[in-house]
């Protein structure tokens, strides 16, 4: 049986590493992401019936309208991940309130939003499902270089992930978070800066930043449907840099 699954801000990054592994491991994939344009590159890149959505997932409506549209397209899917994420770096005395307000809107609000929407349609067709969400590093330890905005969204994704994963439990839904330190992707320099990498890099225990294809393989482990009993987790992948 195919399975469909709907990755967030899919077009580039992490997701985009995430969605070529779910497409690898045979799922039908939407890369759901507010830039139309990348996204649809990234699906027909991809191939194998993957398709484009646009979606805002700090919007209700948009987060509506793009369920309706991979509903349409694919079908329900088994899996949700998300993925999409601002990511920002500035030091507390600089962050102004409107930059706060959008990195939580998206970040936490947003995460918030479509994971209540994909359970909603999964509990009125009476299917279970899985839900990963991306967290952070920075959700546990406030991170190494990024803001009090983005850290605190990450941890309220991590909070959130267990209270969806409680509630969501006795309807077959299993709800995880990944946890990952700096990852080797652009987004890093571009977020703190590329002569700041090296000081970053320098820090890690494993002498490396992270492959996200193994945060990727990691994904496709939690969404099996023999990995039921595993819900409400933390996963890191981090490098060695926190260590619970
Ligand atoms: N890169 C890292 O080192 C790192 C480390 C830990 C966690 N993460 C997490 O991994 C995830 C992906 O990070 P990345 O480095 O690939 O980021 P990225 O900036 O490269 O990609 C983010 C994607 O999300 C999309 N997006 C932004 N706002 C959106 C919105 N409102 N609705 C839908 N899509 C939206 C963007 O268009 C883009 O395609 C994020 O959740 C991030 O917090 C990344």
């Amino acid at each position: 049986m195919t399975r469909a699954a709907l990755v967030t801000g899919a077009a580039r990054g992490l997701g985009a590493s995430i969605a070529e592994r779910l497409v690898e491991a045979g799922y039908r994939v939407a890369i759901g992401d507010v830039d139309l344009d990348a996204a649809r590159a990234r699906a027909e890149q991809l191939g194998h019936g993957a398709i484009a959505v646009k979606l805002d997932v700090a919007s209700e409506s948009s987060v509506e309208a793009a369920f309706d549209a991979v509903e349409q397209a694919v079908g329900l899917p088994w899996l949700l991940v998300n993925n999409a994420a601002i990511m920002k770096a500035q030091k507390v005395l600089d962050i102004d309130i409107q930059t706060f307000d959008a990195v939580i809107s998206v970040n936490l609000r947003g995460t918030f939003l479509a994971c209540q929407r994909f359970a909603r349609r999964l509990r009125a067709q009476d299917k279970g499902g899985r839900i990963v969400n991306i967290g952070s590093l920075a959700g546990e330890n406030g991170g190494m270089a990024t803001g009090a905005h983005y850290a605190a969204s990450k941890g309220g994704v991590h909070t959130l992930t267990k209270v969806f994963a409680r509630d969501l439990a006795p309807f077959g839904v299993t709800v995880n978070t990944i946890a990952p330190g700096p990852l080797d992707l652009p987004s890093i320099a571009e977020t703190i800066g590329a002569e700041n990498v090296p000081r970053v890099v320098a820090n890690i225990p494993t002498g490396a930043l992270g492959d996200p294809r193994t945060v990727a393989r990691m994904v496709v482990e939690l969404a099996r449907p023999d990995a039921a009993s595993i819900t409400g987790a933390t996963i890191d992948i981090n490098s060695g840099l926190f260590m619970r």
